[in-house]
């Protein structure tokens, strides 16, 4: 080598070490920077139950459209809307007939492109549901599985049924559905079952079809590619059943569990055949490369946020493994699932440190507190505590995620026997003990205002009765009224922004069976929450925390709290008082 060539080198590499220096630095700075999905808040909307626009009784697109003003003054930023799609409404819009198509009651792809339009203008992030584990059975591709086209044929799951002793034809196997009874119904003109983990009119998808698997991501490109910003995905531990060929050619019966009796409920069998299997997992990383295709166009983040109850260890896999990425958010169900009102404050505690500790550490924790499926937050732990536990869902580490009236700390409305349209609470057949089952006292219409039908619908009824209160709770009153629980929301919804919450650490205590508090701190600035559980009064002892010895200011309050907000409190001996939950700040 000569010198020259070798000079030439050294002032290359330079050049590349000074090109690459600043370049670094920006990476380096990119990193600290978090991304739209990290810190917005997601509200997750029932679209049958927000605003109806034409007045038939049921909520819709341009309804929606007409309140996404609502979202952003309240400090949102993403919204995940329940189906929109064509339905026959037998598991309301969870039973899709044309993935491509919006049902008519909740109006037109039109009136979906204004919603999208208009969210835009407001700089808020529209999510749909993705629902891959089931079609409608009047999807075209059952309808043609019925006549006997064999491609749609294979899309679903068919067995032959049993002849029992008496010679009668019985089903497969003892696989039990969701909503109660045999998961299997037979179609006379295929002289087979198939197979429905939900209602009857959902037969199962068969994911071990090359085809229905490239089918559906063509779903997930069609919405993607009008815009919208991701997908929650429905039911996902459903989507595959044990693989029969190992099995010798046959789908395995499920072991009892010996919780129940009764071989028709659910909970009578352990799902081992029929949830959490393994190839679940490679399924989302295939969608999250969907998902990305779109990112590498425009370098926008689409988030995945997958619907699984299971063990936290099982909701770890779909962030991703080794060096596939999957879901950014993993619905955390804790604070559904684990606890509820009768919780100490150490299970609580506990509750929430269980996905803290568990999540990788790259990766985001979420919070979820309500949804359409289980009873409302504020009906399960208590009205008084609506703000505490909006100050937990908005202000610990992580995604905070909204259910629609969790801001105005709705409560679960009362639903009659013969109002009851939910197929859970109707197929318990139980006039008297359905309400347990049902899922419509946390779908009953979104409260706006004291008029009629709480501001939700011009209709002489509506497809589930409002809930009782709603003249006094409503989003009217609340925006009117100074010490509000959306008022307390919005103020969260702000806090939230700060360094603290945004980049801070974390700490909790229980500090007795009823007082959970938690420490954020950054750069100097020290936070602490407490919520009190139960409905007795404490004295505690903050300095527990490290460096909170004297002072801190009361930033939020719960809305019965006798404190006020700006007045000054002492750590050594705080007075907690019955429910009280508080937002402090140390000063300095
Ligand atoms: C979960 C949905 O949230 C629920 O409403 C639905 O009934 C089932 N999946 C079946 O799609
Ligand atoms: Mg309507």
């Amino acid at each position: 080598m000569t010198i020259a060539s070798s000079k030439a080198i050294a002032i290359k590499s330079k050049m590349k070490t000074l090109l690459l220096f600043p370049l670094l630095f920006l990476v380096v700075q990119a990193g600290n920077e978090l991304e739209w999905w990290e810190t917005t808040i997601y509200y997750q909307i029932y679209p049958r139950s927000f605003k109806d626009s034409d007045g038939d009784g049921i909520g819709d697109l341009n309804g929606i459209t007409s309140k996404l003003e609502y979202l952003k003054e309240i400090g949102v930023g993403a919204t995940w809307l329940s189906p929109i799609f064509k339905s026959p409404m037998y598991d309301f819009g969870y039973d899709i007939a044309d993935f491509y198509a919006i049902q008519d009651e909740y109006g037109t792809m039109e009136d979906f492109d204004n919603l999208l339009a208009k969210a835009k203008e407001l700089d808020i992030k529209i999510i749909l549901d993705f629902v891959p584990n089931h079609t409608s059975n009047e999807s075209v591709w059952f309808q043609e599985a019925l006549k006997g086209h064999e491609k749609y044929y294979d899309y679903f799951l068919w067995e032959d049924g049993v002849v029992d002793e008496n010679g009668n034809l019985q089903p497969p196997n003892n696989w039990v559905s969701v909503f109660r009874n045999s998961a299997w119904e037979y179609k006379e003109e295929v002289g087979k079952y198939y197979l429905h983990q939900f209602v009857i009119g959902q037969p199962d998808l068969n994911y071990r079809n090359p085809d229905v698997v490239e089918e559906m991501k063509n779903v997930i490109r069609f919405w993607l590619g009008k815009g919208v910003a991701g997908f929650r995905i429905d039911a996902i531990n459903h989507m595959f059943e044990a693989d029969k060929e190992m099995y010798g050619g046959q789908f395995p019966d499920e072991p009892r569990t010996g919780y129940t009796d009764n071989p028709d409920d659910y909970e009578y069998l352990d799902h081992i055949h029929t949830r959490d299997q393994d190839e679940t997992y490679d399924m989302v990383y295939q969608w999250r490369e969907v998902f990305d295709e779109f990112k590498e166009k425009d370098g926008v983040t689409r988030v995945m946020m997958t619907e699984a109850y299971a063990t936290p260890q099982l909701i770890m896999r779909y962030f991703g493994e080794g060096e596939r990425e999957g879901a950014q958010i993993p619905f955390n169900f804790a604070l559904i699932s684990d606890v509820d009102e009768k919780s100490s404050a150490a299970e609580i505690k506990y509750a929430l440190d269980q996905f803290l500790t568990l999540k990788p550490l790259d990766k985001q924790a979420n919070w979820v507190t309500g949804n359409h499926d289980n009873f409302r937050v504020a009906s399960r732990f208590s009205p008084k505590l609506v703000d505490g536990l909006n100050m937990i869902v908005l202000l610990l580490p992580g995604i905070g995620v909204t259910y629609m009236g969790e801001e105005i700390g709705m409560v679960d409305g009362f639903v009659s026997w013969e109002d009851t349209v939910d197929p859970r609470g109707c197929n318990t057949n139980d006039p008297i003990n359905y309400w347990q089952s049902s899922r419509d006292p946390e779908r009953t219409p979104f409260q706006w205002s004291a008029e009629q039908n709480a501001g939700f619908s011009t209709a002489p009824k509506t497809w589930l009765p409002v809930a009782e209160g709603y003249e006094t709770l409503n989003v009217q009153a609340q925006l009117e009224g100074e010490r509000t629980h959306l008022n307390v929301y919005k103020t969260l919804a702000r806090l939230r922004t700060e360094d603290a919450f945004r980049h801070g650490r974390y700490e909790s205590v229980a500090f007795n069976s009823d007082v959970f508090a938690f420490r954020r701190w950054h750069n100097g600035e020290i936070y602490i929450v407490l919520v009190n559980f139960r409905d007795v009064s404490h004295t505690v002892d903050l300095t527990y925390f490290e460096n909170v010895t004297e002072e801190l200011e009361v930033v939020v309050t719960d809305i019965q709290s006798p404190k006020s907000t700006g007045s000054i409190v002492h750590a050594s001996h705080l007075y907690v008082a019955e429910n009280e939950s508080l937002v402090l700040k140390v000063v300095n």
